[in-house]
């Protein structure tokens, strides 16, 4: 019976058959040494000459990395084998023979690694990576699902922008332009008023040209929206949802987390509430850091580095000036150069994984806002309209799902936390 390698442990003393790629092996004698990965986890195979046919122990001489082969033998529960369980060969079948398979086992550069991406995706680091990928997205739905958010999926077509015009994928749409989308909010904020609580996630595209290890130019995102959630209740809601993630990485991802070599003392840090400062604060902090920087510039990567290595948690960074945020930001009653705006910043040089505010719900402010971006008005007309009919104060964030899963696997650059990225000028495979 074929059974998944997964499963091995619980038929330990029966004859199974494994079917998967050739990982590794190694041959002494009259003994052999098989890596075999199914997909759901790799098994170490013993093959003794003196147990198989000859033709069964050709095929062993013959098998080659990355080849497809079956295995029928004895499992055998083992705590020193790797994974617990090992099995005792008595067949074994070349299934396709694999030649010059590019990724071997000497370093090979990451160009190298991502042209040949369809194949570096076997690789133990990337599976692990990519599983921990995995886990972040299920446990996102779960948080939502539990707390009665409707899941609101928006377009990725799109008529208008939502996180500035500079960074648009246009393109053309019978005729008119149209724009892959940077964001769903501006679609879920409609939708609050039919279920109050939404959600999204999916793919976001931002032509952005900046070449560094915190930017892909298609990244999924998660973006909640409240209805009549004020900004406090948005920061709240990010911090919850954070420690809500990072605890099911470190309660389900134990072993990726192994292969990756996480410190996983860093993320058991990730709980609770999590400091906070203004922009003005954070600006302040970056001057004594010996930092030229001024009221109303923006933070580089660099700088969101030295802010967030001043805490061992997760920092909020709140309060930024209206003019370098987006036009549908709230501004604070207080002071109004000021806008209710949020970035988390994660610890160890992630940067920068949600952005959000409270939404202007005010239409004519709004209107003002749109015209002081000079953006069309003629677009966003549907969006206005959510002030018209009823408006309500309402708060969202977004949070990038590459962000968030290269810090928790402890990568150095996002690209190893999708399985195809799109980075900048490259689109193969
Ligand atoms: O801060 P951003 O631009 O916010 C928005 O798009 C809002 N409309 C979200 C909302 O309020 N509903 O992007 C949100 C997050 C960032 O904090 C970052 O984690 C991620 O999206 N992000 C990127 N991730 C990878 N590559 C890029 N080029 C990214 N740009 C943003
Ligand atoms: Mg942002």
């Amino acid at each position: 019976m074929t059974i998944p390698v997964r499963q091995l442990k619980s038929h330990s003393g029966e004859t199974v058959t494994v079917r998967g790629w050739l990982a590794n092996k190694r041959r002494s004698g009259k003994i052999g040494f098989l890596q075999i990965r199914d997909g759901s986890g790799v098994v170490q195979t013993v093959i003794s000459r003196a147990d198989v046919s000859e033709e069964a122990w050709e095929e062993v001489k013959r098998a080659t990395q990355e080849s497809t082969v079956r295995v029928t033998g004895i499992a055998r529960v083992d705590e020193r084998a790797p994974g617990g369980v090992e099995i005792q060969a008595t067949d074994f079948v070349v299934r396709s023979l694999t030649e010059d398979y590019p990724i071997t086992k000497k370093e090979h550069g990451t160009a190298f690694l991502m042209e040949h991406r369809h194949l570096w995706l076997r690789s133990s680091r990337q599976r692990a990576a990519l599983a921990v990928r995995s886990e972040v997205c299920q446990a996102i739905r779960d948080f939502y699902y539990e707390r009665n958010f409707t899941l609101i999926d928006s377009p990725i077509l799109t008529p208008t922008s939502c996180e500035g015009t500079s960074t648009l994928f246009a393109t053309d749409y019978f005729g008119e332009q149209a724009y892959l989308s940077q964001s769903g909010q501006l679609y879920l904020e409609p939708a609050c008023a039919a279920f109050g609580k939404v959600y999204c996630m999916g793919p976001t595209f931002r032509a952005e040209k900046s070449k560094t290890r915190r930017h892909l130019m298609e990244f999924w995102m998660v973006e909640p929206e409240v209805a009549f959630l004020d900004f406090e209740g948005a920061v709240r809601l990010a911090e919850e949802f954070v420690g809500y993630l990072a605890g099911r990485v470190l309660d389900r991802c134990a072993d990726q987390l192994a292969v990756l070599e996480r410190d996983v003392s860093k993320i058991e840090k990730v709980t609770g509430s999590f400091p906070r400062i203004t922009y003005r604060e954070a600006i302040e902090i970056l001057q004594k850091e010996g930092k030229e920087i001024a009221f109303g510039d923006d933070f580089g990567g660099e700088d969101e580095t030295i802010l967030a290595n001043a805490f061992d948690q997760p920092v909020f960074v709140t309060h930024f000036p209206v003019d370098m945020k987006a036009f549908y930001m709230q501004p604070d009653p207080e002071d109004s150069e000021l806008s209710l705006a949020m970035d988390l910043l994660a610890p160890e040089g992630y940067g920068e994984i949600i952005g959000g505010s409270q939404r202007i719900h005010d239409h004519d402010l709004l209107l003002e806002r749109l015209q002081q971006h000079e953006l069309p008005i003629e677009p966003f007309q549907w969006y206005l309209d959510v002030r018209k009919y009823g408006s309500f104060p309402h708060s969202g964030f977004g949070m990038g799902i590459e962000r968030f899963a290269a810090w928790m696997c402890g990568l150095g650059h996002l690209r190893e936390t999708i399985p195809y990225p799109r980075m900048l000028y490259k689109i193969y495979p």
